[in-house]
């Protein structure tokens, strides 16, 4: 798998690499990755679980978060990766329409207004986006 497939897999652990920091341009396509994981000790079911998630750049630093749209759940790319507006400021759901700001995931229009995307932590470590923790 290259570093510019559309759907990369990463463990979802700490230091797991989602793509050179180069491949994401502020306002431009994300990286769409899925992040596998165990269920834990909490339900003491042992499976693996697939979460969809993006990474953008925006404004030099670069934001992850879940591939789901507060309102109905649903990815947000009008293509694979196309999750910016025209402008290059606002993430869009493509399903309502809801836009949500880069920075923070917050909702500020559309019908989950006030609600937020759930962030995922990622750093640039040696030119290289990766999971945090
Ligand atoms: S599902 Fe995203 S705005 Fe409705």
């Amino acid at each position: 798998m290259s570093m510019h497939d559309d759907h990369r897999k990463s463990e979802g652990q700490f230091g797991a690499i989602i793509c050179e920091r180069q491949s994401l341009q502020d306002g431009g396509k994300a990286m769409r990755f899925e992040l596998v994981s165990k269920q834990g000790q909490r339900t003491r079911v042992d499976e693996r679980v697939v979460v969809k998630g993006f990474a953008v750049a925006y404004d030099g630093n670069v934001y992850a978060y879940k591939n789901v749209c507060p309102h109905l759940g649903t990815e947000l790319d009008w293509q694979p990766g196309e999750v910016f507006d025209e402008s290059g400021l606002y993430l869009i759901c493509a399903t309502h329409g809801a836009a949500f700001e880069p920075r923070t995931g917050l909702c500020v229009g559309g019908p989950c207004k006030g609600a937020i995307l759930s962030k995922i932590a990622v750093v640039v470590d040696n030119n290289l986006v990766k999971l945090s923790n």
